[in-house]
């Protein structure tokens, strides 16, 4: 279970002020998938990092499991799996090197980390580059081996941002096919992402954050019935018009 209560992040320099973040809160439980959608600048990666213990908020809390983001940091990493789109693989050790790597970190036995990988690679579809290069693998590689490594210690909670960016439609495919089947293993999943048909495909529930508000947070079948209409982006426009909303990228 994730819960977020009323989180602000500000980012301040010299020069300017930006709330990212103001006053954001949610909830998500185990077998659903989670979706924050918003376009580019909302606070969806901000929103995910401070649930990640990698940012602090200014107020507010967030809690994965009952453990507090902030003051039990070690205790939450234990149980999520966290993806970023900054996080990019590069260099010379394999897919199997680092999650091998990874796996220590976590103090996980050879022989567990060892069936892991297997389990894994034949997830996502990853034996045949499993002992290629990283930094020689196609976008689409180093994606699957970034989520791979994320979930190597098999967290509870995953936290995914913008996980089908940059891939084409079969390897998206594979992708979302594995958090819904992570979905049936009552998981919990929160993704953040501004494309419409994969929270439609994916989301049982979606939050949409407007300059760093949650503006709406309710199944997509409430949001269909609110605002009479059948698809998200319709939908997604709507309320873009409601807030005042236009390209602020
Ligand atoms: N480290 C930072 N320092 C200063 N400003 C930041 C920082 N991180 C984010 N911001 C600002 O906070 C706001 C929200 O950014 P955030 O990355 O959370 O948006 P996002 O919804 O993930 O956007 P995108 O779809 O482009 O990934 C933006 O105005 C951004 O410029
Ligand atoms: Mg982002």
């Amino acid at each position: 279970m994730v819960k977020v209560t009323s989180i602000e992040k500000t980012f301040e320099s010299r020069k300017k002020r930006v709330k990212a973040v103001n006053k954001v809160s949610f909830r998500t439980e185990p077998g659903e998938i989670f979706g924050l959608l918003g376009p580019n600048g909302a606070g969806k990666t901000t929103t995910l990092r401070i649930i990640a213990t990698l940012l602090k908020p200014n107020s507010g809390k967030a809690e994965v499991m009952g453990f507090d983001c902030m003051k039990e940091a070690t205790e939450v990493r234990k149980r999520i799996g966290f993806l970023t789109s900054d996080m990019k693989l590069s260099g010379n050790l394999t897919p199997k090197e680092l999650l091998q790597f990874f796996g220590e970190l976590s103090h996980m036995e050879s022989s567990v980390i060892n069936k892991r990988i297997r389990d894994l690679a034949s997830y996502l579809d990853m034996g045949d580059f499993l002992d290629k290069r990283i930094g020689k693998l196609s976008t689409g590689m180093k994606q699957k081996a970034a989520i791979a490594v994320s979930l190597v210690h098999d967290p509870e909670v995953i936290i995914f941002d913008e996980p089908t960016n940059g891939l084409d439609i079969l390897t998206a495919r594979t992708v979302t096919e594995f958090l819904k089947d992570y979905r049936r293993q009552g998981r919990t999943i929160i993704i953040s992402t501004h494309i419409m048909a994969v929270a439609e495909k994916l989301c049982d529930r979606v939050g949409i954050i407007f300059n760093g508000n949650l503006v709406e947070n309710d199944t997509l079948k409430e949001l269909y019935t609110k605002f009479g209409d059948s698809n998200l982006e319709d939908v997604f426009f709507k309320i873009a018009e409601r807030e005042g909303v236009t390209d602020n990228a």
